[in-house]
């Protein structure tokens, strides 16, 4: 039954027309550099859907649609722009009062939210991710900037006062850094994106906003919005291959924060390239291969369930999921037997059929990489448990539940970031929490049992090992509230909503000695509301 599903996932184009229709080509030509939408005449880069058509015996990706190869003349162009722009924090918008740096802001927001439709049907064409999950990654991301935009209010109230301390009177704020590069992932292209590039204008920088290789064509609705919120400069968007945009906007110098979301292989490499790399703020999110341990008194069924979750959310491609999973051996067996269960009852298909889980992956190479994976394991002497694991058909990979794996093998310490679950079977919790110790990466773990004293017991040395211990339940990145960051090669800086605003600016302080000259200077300037930064206003 699974094998015939998998032979028969992808439609053919009568199946698509009828159930949502062909998406039309977007032959995305445009870019914004310096307020001005200019049009592309150079080389582009065509856009193959993970979707296959189905014709007979063949499969074919569909294409749908294009973007511009910039190259590093234009860089260099959305970098003057950037500078400019920010003019050595003399700019226009660097200087802006924050409430109204807020306006342009919830302009934007209002702008983007008419473009729903159309960017959760490009997450979907593009990347694969299913409808349930596209529309997800548009709220959370709409509702994010509200809440950014509160969390800066809440900021504001906190610095519109002064303080007295021996003798000298101070106003304490935060400031903008200057020009960010912005690079968010594939696997979300629009809200990982936005998570930093929001916090990041909103507190005065300006901006080169770069998209992933996968997830370029959903930025192309809302370019207009982004010419017509911002003044000219605050915001520039390059398109094309990283390898020929990054190297001169980094070697330039002038580039004050990087907010990278990728494989620290590509952060190092960016970081390398900057003159002086200690004036760079760097807010990177990296690799991660998140265990999830499984005691001997779990509740089973809750594991089960957080596991699959954790591990087959938008087919493993998120850095929190769940990577490796440790379970005791005495419970190891009937864990294996509700797992492959529960893998039967996902829902494989396109990603606009309702109730699917299972999509097919955008990355080109992904399901022979993980194939050599599950290989790889297989001749080290371990087997995969359930029927149709690591089928292939097209860029569609059914999950393949590996067991038992040992360290010998690649899926062991690779981020497989895909539908491959690995089982490891222990005796003694000294084994995952050595693995953990050992692990190159330090972003999450669940730890799924009953017994109080031993989860406090692993509770206290992992969270010295890891940024986030879940008790009962999978890794994750939300709420967008709680920090947001990890250990090791995992991330570098922390995100959460008001984090966000910090990792993005730095204390400022206007300070002065309490004597009555100073003390007529800065109530005159209050008082005549003749500064943005000393300013007791603040914004309700
Ligand atoms: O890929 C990393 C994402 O930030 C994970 O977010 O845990 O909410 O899926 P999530």
């Amino acid at each position: 039954m699974v094998l015939s599903e998998i032979a028969n996932i992808f439609p053919t184009l009568e199946e698509v027309l009828k159930s949502c229709g062909m998406p039309l080509p977007i032959e995305q030509r445009e870019y914004l550099i310096n307020g001005v939408i200019h049009r592309w005449e150079g080389e582009t880069q065509e856009v193959f859907s993970p979707v296959c058509i189905k014709d007979n015996d063949r499969c074919e990706r569909v294409r749908i649609g294009s973007f511009p190869l910039m190259t590093e003349k234009e860089a260099i162009s959305a970098l003057d722009a950037a500078v400019a722009a920010y003019d050595n924090g003399r700019g226009l918008w660097p200087t802006m009062a924050i409430s109204d740096r807020i306006k342009h802001v919830q302009q934007f927001a209002s702008r983007m939210k008419e473009q729903r439709t159309e960017v959760v049907r490009l997450i979907m064409w593009e990347i694969g991710k299913n409808i349930k999950d596209a529309e997800k990654e548009f709220d959370r991301t709409v509702d994010y900037i509200a809440d950014t935009v509160d969390a800066l209010k809440e900021l504001d109230r906190v610095s519109s006062r002064f303080v007295i301390e021996q003798g000298i009177i101070g106003q304490i704020r935060r400031a903008p850094l200057g020009v960010t590069l912005c690079m968010g992932p594939y696997n979300y292209p629009l809200n990982e994106t936005f998570t930093t590039l929001i916090p990041a204008l909103i507190m005065g920088n300006t901006a080169i906003l770069k998209p992933p290789r996968h997830g370029v064509l959903l930025l192309s609705p809302m370019i207009e919005a982004f010419r017509s919120s911002f003044p000219p400069g605050v915001v520039n968007i390059l398109f094309g291959s990283g390898r020929s945009l990054t190297p001169p906007l980094m070697t330039s110098g002038r580039i004050d924060s990087l907010a990278f979301i990728g494989t620290s292989k590509a952060a190092n490499a960016l970081l390398k390239e900057h003159p002086k790399p200690y004036r760079l703020r760097s807010i990177l999110g990296l690799e991660a291969k998140n265990p999830a341990i499984v005691l001997s008194d779990a509740d089973l069924n809750l594991s089960v369930e957080e596991c699959i979750a954790g591990s087959l959310t938008f087919n493993g491609q998120r850095c929190t999921a769940i990577k490796i999973i440790f379970v005791h051996e005495s419970i190891v067996s009937d864990f294996i037997a509700l797992f492959i269960n529960a893998i039967k009852c996902l829902k494989i298909g396109m990603p606009w059929e309702l109730g699917v889980m299972l999509t097919p992956l955008p990355e080109q190479d992904k399901p022979g990489y993980l194939t050599g994976l599950v290989e790889d394991a297989k001749k080290l002497g371990a087997e995969v448990m359930n029927v149709g694991g690591g089928v292939v058909n097209g860029s569609f990979f059914y999950p393949a539940l590996v067991y038992p794996v040992n360290e010998q093998m690649r899926l062991y310490r690779e981020e497989q970031f895909g539908p491959v679950i690995p089982i490891i079977p222990f005796a003694e919790i000294g084994t995952p929490i050595r693995y953990i110790e050992e692990s190159d990466f330090g972003q999450q773990v669940s730890i799924f049992g009953r017994d109080p004293q031993l989860l406090a017991g692993m509770i206290d040395p992992l969270v010295n090992q890891v940024s986030r211990v879940n008790v009962n339940c999978q890794c994750q990145r939300g709420p967008d509230n709680f920090p947001f960051t990890g250990r090791k090669d995992s991330a570098v800086g922390t995100l959460s909503v008001s984090d966000a605003l910090r990792a993005f600016s730095i204390r400022a302080l206007v300070a002065a000695k309490d004597v009555d000259l100073n003390k007529s200077i800065i109530s005159d300037i209050v008082r005549e509301h003749r500064s943005n930064f000393l300013s007791t206003d603040f914004i309700l």
